[in-house]
């Protein structure tokens, strides 16, 4: 059986081990870092030339085809039953000025008549074919009901392009 001595002297051993292996570790690791670094400054540059040469052509290519595919083909909305809630004001108001300008028709949807009365002129202006106003609560649901059965009674068409502007 080893004595207690033993065991201290061992033990003493392998802390002055340990240490000297954690500063052989520290004096290594700024070389390891620099390396790294090296390695990275050296290898960054042409890694992003090498993306950017290799994806921008393709994407510069599907861009123009694109463009020149939705000149050829513009979205049709010419006579399409636009039904845009919150058309009041806002987001929803603009909506009805960029679908009026497309030649779409129009049934508008908020609470205040008189507003959406000002935005429905508006829209004639732009180009609107046709606009209903139809004043109500999006949060009644019969008043829901309502105003789909009047666009449906109005444009004939029980399809329309729901256009939701505000978030109930
Ligand atoms: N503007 C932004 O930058 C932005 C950004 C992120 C999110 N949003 C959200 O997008 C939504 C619209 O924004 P906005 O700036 O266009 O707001 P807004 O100018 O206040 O327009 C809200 C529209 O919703 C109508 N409305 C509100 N409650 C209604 C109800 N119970 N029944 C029927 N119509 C109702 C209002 O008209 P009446 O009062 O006449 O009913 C008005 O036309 C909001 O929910 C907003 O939080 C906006």
């Amino acid at each position: 059986n080893p004595s207690p001595s033993t065991h201290t002297q061992a033990s003493s051993v392998s802390s002055s081990l340990g240490s000297r292996q954690a500063c052989e570790l520290e004096s290594k690791r700024p070389e390891t870092m620099d390396l790294v670094n090296g390695a990275l400054n050296w290898a960054a540059m042409p890694a992003m030339v090498a993306s950017l040469l290799l994806f921008y052509p393709p994407y510069y290519l599907f861009k123009l085809c694109y463009s020149f595919l939705s000149y050829l083909f513009p979205d049709d909305l010419k006579r399409k039953v636009v039904l845009i809630t919150g058309a009041s004001s806002g987001i929803g108001e603009q909506l009805a000025y960029q679908y009026a300008t497309k030649g779409a028709c129009l049934a508008l949807l908020a609470r205040r008549e008189w507003s959406l009365r000002q935005v429905a002129d508006r829209a004639f202006e732009l180009g609107a074919p046709d606009v209903i106003i139809l004043p109500g609560d999006v949060a009644d649901p019969d008043d829901c009901n309502r105003f789909v059965q009047a666009t449906i009674d109005h444009y004939g068409r029980c399809k329309p392009v729901p256009v939701t502007a505000n978030l109930v």
